[in-house]
């Protein structure tokens, strides 16, 4: 059996929602403001259907995805929980009422980005009896999908009219809400408000208005409306530097290995392909069995530190796909067969998912991402 696993844990992410309740409800201790757990992307590695099942135990209120594939997935598992899809719907599809019909039997929560998909959406709902869930994104600055700010009122009136939707929410996403800096959060927000107010004067207003991702949960009060969607913070883990420590965290997923191979090396010679390091002294050098194909990035060649035994060993010549090579020292008092950690939670010293990310040149959430499906997932404190 392979012997490389991310190990997660559940005791970890139930810490992390409720530092995530407490936070917003002390803002707010009489409002009740919403959840909606963002798992999208596999639930940032750690695994759609296993994280999304333990966060609607957890009383999670909503559950965000990136596509409609994701949903379907959940959906077979959580038969309650809404399921909020951010991606767009594919119009084109050959047999669209068929299509709209499956996502009517999954009982999805559409994202509306457009007067096309409200339409297409409103027709081929036409034959059911109860109407389609959409949420309305607008496009406050960040540039992606969403109604245009500036047109934004003119086509929800025309959505509003339209009899097979059921109009739930609306919402925007901001562009650098975890940046020290928020004007130009703040001034997507006030972008929003303003059409909030427009749409409400005309008599449209929506049950659940969002906007807060990690960054904006953390820091950004006044974009809570009544609903937050958070995902890297139910992780552990925090979105930029400016926002660290708001509230108190647990990375949920370490990523281990065991030491398969010691062997000794003299001074002068290579590790690894391309002769990336040399050896300044006789020593021992472990190999472990994970590499850029299970999600460890070949630029971390020559800069990660992994721990043994709850002690730092650099990592050696050039990360190849299925092996690292690991400096153990002159002396060494490692076993075959001993935990490596690669990365996780070492108490915010060297292996955090954001220190190798920045290792990287790359932020956390890709690194969270990267770890590839081939890596076991177990699960802990279920
Ligand atoms: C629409 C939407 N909402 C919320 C999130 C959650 O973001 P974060 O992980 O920064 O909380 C994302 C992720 O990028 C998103 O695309």
């Amino acid at each position: 059996m392979n012997p490389t696993r991310a190990e997660i844990d559940f005791a970890k992410l139930a810490f992390n929602v409720e530092q995530v309740r407490r936070h917003i409800h002390g803002e707010f201790p009489k409002k009740k403001i919403k959840i909606c757990g963002v798992v999208k992307a596999n639930a940032y590695g750690h695994g759609l259907e296993e994280i999304s099942k333990k966060l609607v135990e957890l009383g999670i209120d909503f559950l965000g995805v990136a596509n409609y594939d994701e949903a379907i997935r959940l959906r077979k598992l959580i038969p309650n929980t809404p399921i909020l899809v951010f991606g767009t719907l594919i119009h084109s599809k050959l047999e669209p009422a068929k299509y709209v019909s499956i996502l009517h039997k999954h009982d999805l929560t559409a994202t509306v980005a457009s007067l096309d998909t409200a339409k297409f959406l409103d027709i081929y709902s036409r034959r059911f009896k109860k109407r389609f869930k959409i949420h309305i994104e607008v496009d406050t600055g960040m540039r992606r999908i969403g109604l245009d700010f500036k047109r934004a009122y003119r086509t929800i009136q025309q959505i509003a009219v339209l009899k097979n939707l059921e109009l739930e929410g609306i919402f925007t996403h901001f562009a650098s809400s975890e940046e020290k800096n928020k004007s130009f959060s703040k001034l997507q927000l006030k972008r929003f408000n303003k059409l909030l107010a427009e749409l409400k004067k005309a008599g449209i207003e929506f049950p659940l208005v969002h906007s807060a991702n990690s960054g904006a949960v953390l820091d950004l009060r006044e974009s809570y409306f009544n609903m937050v969607r958070p995902g890297l913070l139910l992780y552990g883990y925090y979105p930029g530097n400016s926002v660290k420590n708001k509230i108190s965290l647990k990375p949920i997923m370490n990523l281990k290995s065991k030491v398969t191979f010691i062997k000794k090396i003299d001074k002068g010679e290579s590790v690894s392909y391309n002769q990336k390091y040399f050896a300044s002294k006789p020593e021992f050098i472990g190999s472990v069995p994970i590499g850029y194909g299970d999600g460890y990035q070949r630029k971390l060649t020559n800069k990660a530190r992994v721990s043994i035994n709850k002690k730092l060993y650099k990592q050696v010549g050039a990360v190849t796909m299925d092996w690292i090579m690991v400096e153990l020292g002159k002396r060494y008092k490692i076993n075959i067969g001993d935990d490596v950690m690669l990365m996780g939670d070492d108490n915010g010293n060297e292996l955090g998912a954001d220190k190798i990310a920045q290792m990287c040149g790359t932020i956390t959430y890709e690194i969270l991402c990267a770890v590839a499906d081939r890596v076991e997932r177990v699960y802990l404190n279920g």
